[in-house]
């Protein structure tokens, strides 16, 4: 049986994000229960509950590992981790940061395209990850393999160079590992976890019809979101993800695709739907998509 236990459901700055007084934000922070904290996206896999593959390690991995029993040393051995690979989906700093976190001599397999080990190499920073104890398997495009008892797929989704790495010019959309997507399963129907996702595609429409879970990009809202509220001057797409909503969205592209059980994670902190009283959180429930939540688990 797969068990997966979201560790962070937030995009990139998280929920409430440090410097953020929006509303949501400033919700969040006073407690409010519909107004639930997301920490920065990120997800660990499991067949049997010992060994754990994290997908994206995320900033707050600190954290998310002490919120996390399933992920706690075991009792007995002096240094020991269930952490047993990280497999990352992109290198954007939501999803690599925290693997500095995982320096203390810990052995693990690190899987990543080669565009995503070419960032880590050109930061000096990541070299703390000791290669005596960190093994590196760069993943090809479409790639199917096992480990730790789980059947992984990863396949390359539209997206893009990271943020920092754009050197001021609009980086257009890449299809060649920039962003993967992963399938996860463990004898029986797979999970596919995809935080970040600029549009949809024939191969990926064909990829996900059926499926029994995605967990699919929920950054914005809508398109123009962050533009309006005048958190930031670019849209969704410019930044690689789709919004959920509007022409060309999320909820149009999965509306045939019959996928049993639909996630949003990796929302951003100006996404309204974050807020369990919305209406945008209604509009989303009625299209049958659920918000993911920290520590929120799915088995399959
Ligand atoms: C993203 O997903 O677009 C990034 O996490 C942006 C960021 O690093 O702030
Ligand atoms: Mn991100």
């Amino acid at each position: 049986m797969l068990r997966v236990i979201v560790l962070g459901a937030g995009a990139g700055g998280g929920y409430p994000q440090w410097n953020s007084a929006g509303p949501g934000c400033l919700r969040a922070r006073a407690g409010d229960p519909a107004a639930k904290p997301r920490s920065q996206a990120s997800i660990a896999a499991s067949a049997d509950g010992e060994s754990w593959l994290l997908v994206n390690a995320s900033p707050d991995l600190r954290q998310q590992i002490a919120a996390t029993p399933a992920l706690h040393p075991r009792a007995g051995r002096l240094r020991n981790s269930p952490i047993a690979a990280v497999l990352l989906t992109g290198a954007e700093v939501d999803n690599i940061a925290g693997l500095l976190h995982l320096r203390e001599r810990h052995p693990f397999t690190l899987l990543a395209a080669p565009q995503s080990f070419a960032v880590l190499d050109a930061n000096p920073i990541f070299r703390v990850l000791n290669p005596d104890f960190v093994r590196r398997r760069p993943i090809a495009p479409g790639m199917r393999f096992d480990m730790l008892g789980l059947t992984v797929e990863t396949y390359p989704v539209p997206g893009k160079v990271p943020l920092f790495a754009e050197d001021g010019r609009d980086p257009g959309t890449a299809e060649e590992g920039e962003a993967l997507g992963v399938a996860i399963s463990a004898g029986g129907p797979a999970l596919h976890y995809i935080p970040g996702c600029a549009a949809m595609t024939d191969a990926l429409r064909a990829r996900l019809r059926g499926a029994a879970c995605v967990m699919f990009d929920g950054t914005l809202f809508t398109d123009d979101e962050m533009i309006r509220l005048g958190a930031g001057p670019k849209t969704g797409r410019r930044m690689g993800h789709m919004p959920m909503t509007g022409a060309g969205g999320t909820l149009e592209a999965f509306a045939h695709l019959d996928v049993a059980r639909r996630v949003f994670t990796h929302v951003n902190n100006t996404n309204p739907a974050l807020l369990d009283d919305s209406p945008e959180r209604a509009a989303l429930r009625e299209a049958g998509w659920e918000v993911a939540e920290d520590g929120m688990e799915i088995t399959l």
